[in-house]
């Protein structure tokens, strides 16, 4: 899919579409207006008609428009204009490219992209069009035999501004936008793939392949190199499973070419669980075949960097995955048993299910050894999340606030958002245990938090945030599938760290 910014009257666009709003009540847009003048009052008397009156989520295409040089035009509902906020923009943009997608036009110009959205500026509006239209067209047919016999499909879009002097600034703003795309892509590809498929050594090829593509740096450990460094924790989750486990570090070196001095890396962690079957704490069946989905954490960390590399972000950031399954066997992990974390404290697993901190807690003490500027790690790591904030928030908990307002404000900037927890001290007592150091569950209440302490006591050196992604990385119901979710958020939080 190409997209590319244009300035220039709607009425003059040639090709298969020119797509412009229309506010309720039957009011028109800018463009609408211009179409309009040089249609002789063709819109004004659909409108009139009843036709279309600016409702959101109505459209209305029409053919040979008089004085028009596209073949049609799509009108496009907005609903009403002082209410025109990110949700009817986003909503409207989708509306259009469902449509254009729908009858199989291969070109289109979009003029939503110039209607001002309140609180927002047009970098915005275009990056959000271009996320919006590739999240509209993203299909999953990898695993079909044949794909889905398909219409043809929308090859060129155009955005248009008003203003010659915003193509710069829309350009960065398109390549932002396609940039973020191509991260949620792979982490939506990866996250939608079946756990047979998707395994730890599959997720390690394919971060060799994005590391030989985007000229990352790479190193994938196998079990040998993993027990050499310690991680007795994760690998008490991995022994239970017949596939073995990968602990990956990618790093995308972008800091260190304008300055001679070294740049402390921003270092992401992602949960890699390629598949959560409860271990010997079995799931209940419903459902289970969304724990595929547990690995959600790691494809964002792949995404983020995807999309790092592709805007060549001066800065360093350095990605770590632990990825294995949780599986029931023979060598799994009993509740009970007690292991030994990288960092030396000792652990009582009392809920085999609780794995994903079991892997990212040694996966914190690794990253002490990069003098990280900070940590975020990003995990499916409790259903009380998708309780707490349902799918739209990701949950938010971090020891430092001013990483946190970062990450909250990358959220909003990028329609990706997450919601602050609180990390009191009076929340890590639930954590006690009788026989170990501490207990990998606090009990129903505040499971979110909880997991979020245990974490903690893993990233006591550095600034850190924990993202839990359970309710936000994938949908279920009919529209199963991934989100891509927290890509946006990353590279937004990155760009900005990069921008200094
Ligand atoms: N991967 C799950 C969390 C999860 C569950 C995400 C459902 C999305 C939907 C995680 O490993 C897990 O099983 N957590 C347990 C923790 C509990 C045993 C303390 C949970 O949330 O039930
Ligand atoms: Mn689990
Ligand atoms: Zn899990």
């Amino acid at each position: 899919m190409e997209i590319s910014i244009k300035s220039g009257s709607p009425e003059k666009q040639r090709g298969a579409c020119v797509v412009v709003g229309v506010f309720d009540h039957r009011k028109l847009s800018l463009a609408a207006e211009l179409i309009d003048q040089a249609a002789n009052g063709y819109l004004a008397d659909i409108l009139r008609r009843g036709d279309m009156d600016g409702k959101q989520g109505s459209s209305l295409i029409l053919h040979h428009v008089p004085g028009i040089a596209s073949e049609r035009v799509l009108l496009v509902g907005l609903g009403k204009e002082r209410e025109f906020r990110d949700k009817p923009y986003l909503d409207a943009v989708r509306s259009a490219i469902k449509v254009l997608s729908d009858i199989g036009v291969s070109d289109a110009t979009l003029y939503l992209t110039e209607i001002r959205v309140k609180k927002r500026e047009l970098a915005w509006n275009l990056e959000q069009a271009v996320l919006v239209t590739q999240e509209t067209l993203y299909r999953f047919d990898q695993m079909k035999s044949k794909p889905e016999e398909q219409k043809k499909s929308l090859r060129k879009l155009v955005l248009a501004v008003q203003r010659r002097d915003d193509l710069a600034l829309g350009e960065a703003a398109v390549a932002r936008g396609m940039a973020i795309a191509g991260g949620i892509k792979l982490a939506k590809d990866l996250g939608n793939l079946p756990g047979n498929v998707c395994t730890p050594t599959y997720i390690a090829e394919q971060a060799k392949a994005l590391a030989k593509e985007f000229g990352l740096g790479i190193e994938v450990m196998e079990q040998p190199e993993i027990e050499k460094l310690g991680m007795g924790s994760f690998l008490s989750v991995a022994k239970g499973s017949d596939e073995p486990p990968r602990f990956i570090v990618l790093t995308h070196k972008g800091g260190d070419k304008q300055k001679n001095v070294k740049q402390k890396p921003v270092v992401l962690v992602g949960k890699g669980i390629t598949f959560d079957s409860g271990g010997i704490s079995l799931k209940p069946g419903a459902e289970m075949d969304e724990m595929k989905y547990d690995m959600c954490g790691a494809a964002s960390v792949l995404g983020a960097l995807r999309a790092a590399a592709e805007l060549k972000l001066p800065l360093n950031v350095t990605g770590l995955i632990a990825t294995c399954e949780n599986m029931p066997s023979g060598r799994a992990n009993k509740p009970g048993d007690v292991v030994t974390s990288m960092s030396g404290q000792t652990i009582e697993i009392l809920n085999t299910d609780a794995e994903g901190r079991l892997i990212l807690c040694d996966a914190l003490t690794y990253a002490e050894k990069l003098d990280p500027a900070c940590v975020v790690d990003i995990a499916t790591l409790t259903g009380a999340c998708v309780i707490a904030l349902g799918h739209v928030a990701t949950g938010l908990l971090s020891n430092e606030d001013s990483l946190a307002r970062e990450l909250l404000h990358a959220g909003d900037n990028a329609s990706d958002r997450c919601w602050q927890l609180p990390l009191w001290d009076d929340y890590q007592e639930l954590l006690k245990s009788n026989f170990a150091d501490m207990a990998n569950i606090g009990g129903r209440a505040g499971g979110t938090i909880t997991a979020a302490c245990f974490l903690s006591r893993f990233a006591e050196k550095y600034h850190w945030a924990h993202l839990d992604i359970a309710g936000t990385a994938w949908k279920s119901g009919k529209e199963k599938g991934s989100t891509g979710r927290p890509v946006g958020l990353l590279v937004h939080f990155l760009a900005k760290r990069a921008a200094g």
